[in-house]
């Protein structure tokens, strides 16, 4: 996640999503040669036109030569089945769209996303069993190394669910402002600090006025929580 010093990864009004430096970007492109899938929330996929592509040959090369797929597969989160059929992703079809829902998504609306997506998961109940889904998408689909992109809400239930290993942050030196506008985790949040997902700083580098901040979850503990 690209943040700025205020900890915002999009203006409120969500005209400004990008705004880290082309090392950035290229920092981006070279974690997603290592994962065997990209995810992102329904709203980060609609308003930032994002295609979760490989970033061209020279990182196609590189995932092959790591054996991963030339491309990773994608995998979109829409617990209700909002996700837009107008979105740019499914204009892209060069490696498999699959959708996590769950029983909130109307029939309409699930007959809608299997035939625009490669495979859809519906968890049991109404909110995402995140479990399952990830046993789903390593059993069906061989995703053991998952780089999540955001945004805030998705982001949120994955550190609340102590799904999260690494963290990789850019910090920016932009302050947005807002309350509003969205930050790197949304959603619900915790309410004690004994729940707050924790990480150990592994790795940082200064290029230029961007931090790149590299944390992982301790080895020994778990997140209090589940
Ligand atoms: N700076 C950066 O690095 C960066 C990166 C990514 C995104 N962004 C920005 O972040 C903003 C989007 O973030 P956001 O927090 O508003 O939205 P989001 O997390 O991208 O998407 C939210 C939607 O995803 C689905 N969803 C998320 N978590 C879920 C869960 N646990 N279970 C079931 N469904 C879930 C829901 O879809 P349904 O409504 O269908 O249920 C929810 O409405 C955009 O402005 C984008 O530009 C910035």
């Amino acid at each position: 996640m690209a943040m700025t010093a205020d900890g915002k990864i999009a203006t409120s009004t969500r005209s400004v999503h990008t705004f880290g430096s082309a090392r950035d970007g290229a920092n981006l492109h070279a974690l997603r040669a290592t994962a065997d899938a990209i995810l992102c929330g329904a709203r980060t996929v609609e308003e930032t036109g994002a295609t979760m592509g490989n970033g061209g040959q020279r990182y196609g090369m590189a995932r092959i030569r790591r054996g991963l797929r030339e491309h990773p597969l994608r995998v979109v989160v829409s617990g209700s089945g909002t996700i837009s059929p107008d979105a740019e992703i499914w204009r892209h079809r060069f490696s498999p769209i699959l959708v996590l829902t769950t029983r909130r998504a109307s029939r309409a609306r699930l007959d809608g996303l299997r035939t625009l997506a490669d495979g859809v998961w519906v968890s049991p109940g109404n909110t995402l069993d995140w479990a399952a889904a990830l046993a789903w998408l390593r059993r069906e689909h061989g995703v053991r190394r998952l780089v999540c992109e955001g945004g805030g809400e998705v982001n949120d239930a994955l550190f609340r669910g102590g799904w999260v290993d690494e963290l990789r942050l850019t910090l920016c030196p932009l302050v947005f402002g807002g309350r509003d506008a969205p930050g790197i985790a949304g959603g619900i949040g915790v309410e004690k600090i004994a729940e707050a997902a924790r990480f150990e700083l592994r790795g940082f580098r200064r290029v230029g006025d961007e931090f790149f901040l590299i944390y992982r979850r301790p080895r020994a503990r778990r997140p209090g929580f589940h």
